[in-house]
């Protein structure tokens, strides 16, 4: 099993979960995180520590995608070992609904 990044990630990034992370292997976009199912260990630490409740284990139904989207956006992305700063308007994305299909209609803006 994996731990993934799913929806909730999305323009909040407040990366606390990368600062416990032991293996760092959390990836950066531009708007979210993403977790790499195969270096994962599965630990769980990170999954609490989010403020927008966006990590998930994979055990949980309802993850498929993310988790697809994880694995491909992983090998993609540079690493982030250390927690930065989030996106100043990153507290009015907190909660938010389909934050992915609004940023679908913006293709400069996807994760
Ligand atoms: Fe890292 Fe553990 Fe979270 Fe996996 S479950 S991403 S190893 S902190
Ligand atoms: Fe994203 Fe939560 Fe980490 S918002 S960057 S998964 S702490």
């Amino acid at each position: 099993m994996t731990y993934v990044v799913t929806e909730n990630c999305i323009k909040c990034k407040y990366t606390d979960c990368v600062s416990v992370c032991p293996v760092d292997c959390f990836y950066e976009g531009e708007n979210m995180l993403v977790i790499h199912p195969d270096e994962c260990i599965d630990c769980g630490v990170c999954e609490p520590e989010c403020p927008a409740d966006a990590i998930k284990p994979d055990t949980e139904s309802g993850h498929e995608t993310w988790l697809k989207l994880n694995a491909e956006l992983a090998e993609q992305w540079p690493v982030i070992d250390e927690q930065i700063d989030p996106p100043a308007d990153a507290d009015q994305w907190l909660g938010k609904q389909n934050k992915w299909t609004e940023l679908s209609r913006e293709p400069a803006a996807r994760p």
